[in-house]
């Protein structure tokens, strides 16, 4: 009898916090507008977690805690779809509206004409089914008659419902994608790991999407927004009518989805939105333009390939011509030599480039590049720029071919390349080139984040023979840094004083900054809290290793060999002897948490230090940063050329501090 009190109250208990969670998962995900803390809701999936662990029987697909599968699936089934999945006519000047619009006429002469105006979100097309109100089954564009069933990846995207109020069968379509947050968090870790990044954020949603394992999926942080729905026997009488609907059953749609009344409206907001497309948090390619009008759709029809009723205006693209006028060889932390194209300087959408990766040398011979030519050069996606393809018309004969070199342009170390590799190492640990990028890395934001320790002063310190290796930095001394150009008694004792807070970081950061192969900042992470001592993890086996979560054959190899190396043994003893911080026990921040519990927004240009920066001494003082306003709000930074938040912090009563006033706050 007890038992089945408990279950009732357990099912209570249960249904409210599903209720709950649905609820402020919806305000995060979905309205970007979260109304409690991280640590708040993680406290009620926690509660969820361990009441579902008790009473296994009670757990539902629709359950919050089942977005992510436990097991990977085997592979993915082809399905049908119930419509074809039409592509879009492309047109790329506002002029060619009037065409657009002109073969409407002819098909529906006098009828008066109203158009929606869509982001083209550049992602991947999904069609989720929702059955009975539940989840049902999601399937990829594919060729546009049969998609793949991506079913268990797409429910990890939290911005998605998991069960909606309408029970007939409904059908969504809309794209997925990658927001540029998550794209650069992605090709950080797959860089620390010597992965190859991802492109651009659509390969990277089109590659999540494709994984076999929904938890990897999950990681991927990808989202999802909608442009169409088909409710069995409930059609609706517009787009803009369809997108509303969409929104009431629960779903994310774009906020910057209008109705305009002719194509001078449309043209206006195309114009505003070219404009605003470097502030968005995702990659667009254009705008979609539809007649809003169902019935008008209907008359209007299809070809084979696009409806009549619909157009993409594409927006230019970020490209430009230019010439490469030489290629240089960059040696990096790990060795590997890296070709780099330097430019003549480009203008392209506002940023002026100089320089640009050529990845090595296979890439160099399969696009071939030669010194002297006019290479067509691209962003998209994020801001590194690369090189598409060389103007084979444009040559004149005196291009020349770069030759790869066989020795370290820095040391003259004879340079390693495995038969399977494409990248060449400098195998010299001592390579001066090998040892300021390890410097660099040391000190970097992400892992000992010693401040003011940057390129120029690493490279003032190696030419004075104040350091030769990493351990070097904390034997440092006051006179002779004064000695140094442009460093006064100030500055000295300044990074004097930061190198000394490095001593107390904590272990993951530690583990990350030796810069061991294939150890990006996550698993630095996880082989801390495994681990807990510098010393236990150097003893680590293989076996013991691969062990632990995201630890694979090759990260273990790369640790154990890391460790076995005696200028490694070497380097690590004298970090023990400096004092750095080897156990996780003993940490502490040594920050004070003035900021505990403050929310910040950022808007605008920061002069005085970038917004990774200001985000990273906000989170060091327990602050939290999001990106978009809400009643939780408590400071708006703005920056130079603040955006439209400024004036939504002020409707809503925000507290605005200008840099100076922020700096202010943090240095108090
Ligand atoms: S409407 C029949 N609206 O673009 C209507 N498509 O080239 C066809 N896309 O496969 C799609 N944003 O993946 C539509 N607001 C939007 C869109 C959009 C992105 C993608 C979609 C489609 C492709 C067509």
């Amino acid at each position: 009898m007890s038992d089945l009190v408990s279950r009732d109250q357990a099912k209570e208990r249960l249904d409210k916090l599903r209720q709950e969670i649905v609820y402020h998962e919806k305000k995060y995900y979905r309205d970007n507008d979260p109304q409690i803390s991280d640590y708040e809701y993680d406290q009620l999936v926690k509660e969820l977690e361990a009441l579902e662990a008790d009473h296994p029987e009670l757990i539902t697909p629709e359950s919050p805690t089942q977005r992510v599968g436990e097991q990977p699936i085997e592979g993915f089934t082809t399905v049908e779809h119930r419509l074809p999945m039409l592509s879009l006519d492309n047109c790329y000047s506002p002029e060619e509206l009037t065409d657009f619009q002109d073969r409407i006429r002819k098909l529906i002469p006098d009828e008066p004409l109203r158009y929606v105006v869509e982001l083209k979100i550049d992602g991947l097309g999904i069609s989720i089914f929702y059955r009975e109100g539940k989840f049902a089954q999601a399937i990829t564009r594919g060729d546009g008659q049969r998609g793949d069933d991506v079913t268990h990846n797409v429910k990890t995207i939290k911005s998605l419902p998991l069960t909606i109020a309408e029970l007939s069968e409904v059908e969504v379509r809309g794209e997925i994608y990658m927001p540029f947050l998550s794209f650069q968090h992605l090709n950080q870790e797959r860089q620390d790991r010597e992965e190859a990044p991802f492109a651009n954020p659509r390969n990277a949603a089109a590659g999540s999407i494709r994984l076999l394992d929904p938890k990897e999926v999950a990681k991927r942080r990808l989202d999802a927004l909608l442009y169409s729905t088909y409710i069995a026997g409930a059609e609706t009488e517009s787009q803009w009518e369809n997108l509303q609907t969409l929104n009431q059953l629960g779903f994310k749609t774009n906020a910057w989805n209008r109705r305009c009344e002719n194509l001078e409206e449309v043209t206006a907001l195309y114009t505003e939105l070219l404009q605003k497309r470097d502030e968005l948090e995702y990659d667009v390619d254009g705008v979609v333009i539809k007649v809003d009008s169902t019935a008008q759709q209907h008359s209007l029809g299809h070809t084979a390939k696009f409806p009549r009723w619909a157009i993409s205006l594409k927006f230019p693209a970020r490209q430009a011509t230019t010439r490469i006028n030489d290629i240089l060889i960059q040696v990096g932390r790990t060795g590997a030599l890296t070709p780099v194209a330097v430019l003549e300087p480009v203008k392209l959408s506002g940023i002026t480039i100089s320089r640009s990766t050529l990845h090595n040398e296979e890439e160099i011979r399969r696009k071939d590049i030669r010194i002297g030519d006019t290479v067509l050069i691209e962003r998209s996606g994020d801001v590194i720029p690369k090189v598409v393809s060389a103007m084979k018309e444009k040559r004149t004969g005196g291009e020349v071919e770069f030759v790869f070199p066989s020795h370290c342009p820095i040391c003259g170390t004879q340079v390693f390349k495995p038969e399977e590799e494409v990248v060449s190492r400098c195998v010299n640990s001592s390579c001066p080139a090998v040892v300021r990028e390890s410097l660099l890395h040391f000190a970097s934001r992400r892992a000992m984040n010693i401040e003011g320790l940057g390129e120029a002063l690493i490279d003032q310190l190696f030419n004075e023979g104040q350091i030769r290796e990493i351990a070097d930095l904390y034997n440092l001394e006051l006179e002779k840094l004064e000695t140094l150009e442009r460093m006064g008694q100030k500055s000295s004792q300044n990074l004097l004083d930061e190198i000394e807070k490095s001593r107390q970081r904590n272990l993951p950061r530690l583990i990350f900054a030796l810069g061991i192969r294939h150890v990006g900042e996550r698993t630095a992470q996880v082989l801390a809290a495994r681990f807990k001592e510098m010393e236990v993890l150097s003893q680590a086996s293989i076996e013991e290793l691969v062990e632990v979560e995201d630890v694979g054959p090759i990260v273990a190899q790369s640790l154990v060999f890391f460790f076995q190396q005696p200028k490694n043994q070497e380097l690590i003893q004298k970090l023990r002897d400096a004092g750095l911080n080897f156990s996780l026990k003993r940490e502490e921040s040594t920050e004070e948490q003035t900021l505990a519990g403050k929310t910040f927004v950022l808007t605008g240009t920061l002069s005085g230090l970038t917004r990774e920066e200001a985000r990273s001494r906000i989170e060091a003082q327990g602050g939290k940063v999001t990106t978009s306003l809400s009643a939780k709000t408590d400071y708006l930074i703005m920056g130079e050329d603040p955006g439209s938040k400024l004036q939504k912090a002020q409707n809503m009563g925000t507290e605005v501090l200008t840099e100076e006033e922020f700096l202010q706050l943090i240095s108090s």
